[in-house]
């Protein structure tokens, strides 16, 4: 970024005759936000755009000033497209860079554009613009990373794995229904974005410094232009708030959240103490000084910027916290945790989406995983309670058997009928169909349950959801 203050009179510049002094250096350092702001150029320069029409269109300014400030508006923005513009420190923020350009450019039209505004009704309307556009490409990319575990758990819908409580093995399930678990996770996470945005989608423009304006104005012209649903209400609320941003925020940190629990399944599983998948090498590293090694890097960083994004909700949060009404310079801090955490979020849905499709399953080992730690268990209590034993009962004869198992150091079904029948004379040989993993897996055949038809059911759903079935 350029800082011409040695190149024209901004060196001196003061705000106005108000002021006896120019500020200090440090100072202008300190609060300016232009090194940040500038991402919102453009949608700085569409709500300036329909205000100046609105302002035309109202008789407040002439049509020939709405013509300059329109081609005006249009060159800055080629400007700034083509890397041309040269931004200022002294100018402080990305609105006045833009209005100076203008004047510059077009003379006293361009001044007239502040007529009936304030940048504090101008930075909420940009960065509700930029955040509405935002979070459509939140909800894209969401909706791919949903299609990749859709189609790893449609390629895994009967590939036994073992459920975990408490990380011990508590249950047979199919890798597939754990995928989907996700799944529903983000299908959540997507329909907070959606829901935020109809409270985004609100014009600010109007409220000017925070009062309103003495012009005649007309805020539903300038929100139909602007695609928004509707004008903030009241104007000290329009320009003070940043609740969206909060929610946006906040929606992005369960994303992250839900991502690191996932990011930390993936890195267990990947360990040789599980071996149960292997995550393509484009997407992990190696060590500098063990040649051994092969680490999920991408899967520990989603993790560790979980941390990050969380972070900026709790920073949001705290910057909103006790502000009096109405605008405050606080609110100019609501940028960097916002774009940062919109930037993380974005690129790590991208880089999951493709680090699903690059995941090898190790059927066996997860197989063998699930034959460990007596995961059928339950499956014969509860073939004990369709036997007519009260389930509580039947939980004790199954506890000493798989006492008894342990101690022999063998499965359930591994025991022989004779010595299953020793703790209760309601096991016969029906028995073992229950407790092999494929019968533990087919019992649980109801909506919501792991059984390989039923995961194929969800599948189905999942994909109509997502429009592709
Ligand atoms: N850069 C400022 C921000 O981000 C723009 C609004 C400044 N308003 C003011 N009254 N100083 O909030």
């Amino acid at each position: 970024m350029q800082d011409n203050s040695n190149t024209n009179a901004a060196q001196t510049k003061t705000w106005s005759g108000r002021f006896s002094e120019p500020v200090a250096e440090l100072v202008k350092r300190y609060t300016a936000s232009v090194s940040f702001d500038q991402r919102l150029a453009e949608f700085d320069i569409q709500g300036s755009l329909a205000h100046s029409r609105m302002l035309g269109a109202q008789g407040i300014i002439s049509q020939e000033d709405v013509s300059a400030i329109e081609k005006g508006l249009n060159e800055i923005l080629q400007e700034i497209r083509s890397g041309n513009f040269s931004w200022s420190l002294d100018l402080e923020d990305v609105h006045l860079n833009i209005e100076k350009r203008l004047t510059d450019k077009i003379g006293d039209a361009g001044k007239r554009l502040h007529t009936g505004r304030s940048r504090n009704d101008q930075v909420a309307t940009d960065v509700r613009l930029w955040l509405r556009a935002t979070v459509d490409d939140v909800v894209t990319n969401i909706r791919q990373l949903q299609t990749s575990i859709v189609d790893l758990a449609d390629a895994h819908f009967d590939t036994a794995m073992p459920g975990f409580t408490h990380l011990q093995v508590a249950q047979p399930v199919t890798f597939g229904h754990h995928l989907l678990a996700y799944f529903e996770m983000l299908q959540r996470d997507a329909g907070r974005f959606i829901d935020a945005r109809k409270r985004i989608n609100r014009l600010p423009l109007g409220a000017a410094a925070l009062a309103g304006t003495s012009y005649p104005i007309n805020r539903e012209m300038v929100a139909e232009a602007l695609g928004f649903d509707g004008v903030c209400e009241n104007s000290l609320d329009a320009v003070s708030d940043r609740d969206f941003a909060i929610e946006f925020t906040a929606a992005a940190a369960l994303v992250m959240t839900h991502l690191s629990r996932l990011s930390e399944e993936f890195i267990l599983w990947s360990s040789p103490r599980f071996g149960f998948i292997d995550i393509a090498d484009r997407f992990c590293t190696g060590s500098s000084i063990m040649p051994q090694k092969k680490n999920p890097d991408v899967p520990e960083l989603v993790r560790g910027k979980t941390g990050r994004v969380n972070g900026h909700l709790v920073a949001l949060l705290t910057l909103m916290k006790s502000q009096p009404l109405a605008y405050n310079k606080d609110n100019q801090e609501d940028k960097e945790p916002l774009f940062d955490t919109a930037d993380t979020l974005l690129v790590t849905l991208e880089i999951y989406a493709d680090m699903l499709r690059g995941i090898e399953v190790n059927k066996p080992a997860m197989r063998a995983a699930a034959t460990e730690g007596f995961a059928t268990a339950t499956d014969l209590a509860d073939y004990l309670v369709k036997k007519g034993l009260p389930f509580r009962d039947a939980h004790e004869v199954v506890a000493l058997a798989v006492r008894h198992a342990a101690g022999k150091g063998c499965d359930l079904p591994d025991l022989p009928l004779a010595e299953l029948q020793t703790f209760s004379r309601k096991i016969s040989d029906d028995v073992f169909a229950v407790l092999t993993l494929e019968g533990s897996l087919a019992s649980r055949n109801h909506i919501g349950g792991t059984a390989p038809n039923q995961v194929k059911a969800a599948i189905q759903r999942a994909r109509k959801s997502l429009g592709a079935a």
